[in-house]
């Protein structure tokens, strides 16, 4: 069946009081649209919670600065709304612009710690613009769950940051990322990549496996970053934004791994810059 589609915070919140009047809990995907299969796997990871699955469908403008396309962003509202029904998905919030920013929205949520470096070099806007709209998601929602990627790593340590400090009644899930079978994290952004690129690109997987493995047998982050640093050039990554080594929690830099811990890369191939990263655990 098709999701109901509803495109005011009154609408959604009709739906989801029906719901739990019901005894239903509420799953919410936070989205941008244009689903491709990484999306599709959180909303799998959703739907197992087995009560109703709100898919969010909004291009924040807030998280682009002025240089980066807004109005380029891909939107296929008929096809995501195709796959959400495929997927059992009960609603699909898509509210138009004025109804998250009205006029006169003067507010930003802005959370420190987890969003200093790592992509807030390239992207200095970026994570007021998704606090502000997650935490109002989240409000207008008032979900059991809401359900965030690991390849977004900064994105979702900035959501569980959010939502702790301001006790939203919401509990964050992790859902692992999704992967091609060479490794390669599923992205938008792989359609841009040349035949060639594209045969290069799983090696960034297999960088920050070596790299996670290194440190987990007690090597220093110093080291394991600048061998790992080395293999990605050898392999043809055109520029390397950041590898590094942090409090899987806090983000904070490590240099020896004794907690929790997390590598992160962003690194580019030609004109496409590739996210990922990997968990790895304290050496015994
Ligand atoms: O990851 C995304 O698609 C977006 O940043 C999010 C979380 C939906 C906020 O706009």
């Amino acid at each position: 069946m098709a999701p109901a589609v509803l495109d005011s915070v009154a609408g959604l919140r009709g739906a989801v009081a029906a719901w739990r009047a019901d005894g239903l809990t509420v799953a919410l995907v936070p989205t941008m649209g244009a689903l491709h299969d990484g999306h599709m796997a959180l909303v799998r990871a959703a739907r197992a919670h087995g009560g109703r699955t709100v898919v969010s469908l909004f291009v924040n403008p807030a998280q682009f600065a002025p240089n980066e396309d807004f109005a380029l962003y891909p939107r296929n509202p008929a096809e995501d709304l195709a796959k959400l029904a495929g997927a059992g998905v009960e609603a699909a919030f898509m509210p138009p612009v004025d109804a998250i920013y009205p006029p006169g929205f003067a507010t930003t949520v802005h959370v420190d710690g987890v969003t200093a470096g790592l992509e807030s070099v390239a992207r200095p806007h970026f994570f007021d613009g998704v606090a502000t709209v997650v935490t109002k998601l989240l409000l207008q929602c008032l979900p059991d769950v809401a359900l965030f990627g690991e390849k977004d790593y900064q994105q979702l340590a900035t959501v569980r940051r959010l939502a702790a400090d301001l006790d939203i009644p919401c509990r964050i899930e992790a859902v692992p990322t999704a992967r091609e079978a060479d490794g390669l994290a599923l992205s938008s952004r792989n359609v841009y990549l040349s035949a060639e690129e594209r045969r290069v690109a799983p090696r960034l997987f297999e960088v920050l496996g070596w790299t996670a493995a290194a440190l987990a047998q007690g090597a220093k982050s110093s080291y394991a970053v600048a061998n790992g640093t080395a293999a990605l050039r050898a392999a043809g990554f055109t520029r390397i934004d950041y590898l590094a080594v942090c409090d899987a929690e806090t983000l904070a830099p490590v240099e020896r791994v004794a907690v929790p811990a997390r590598v992160l890369a962003a690194a580019w191939l030609g004109k496409t810059r590739l996210i990922d990263n990997v968990p790895v655990s304290p050496a015994d």
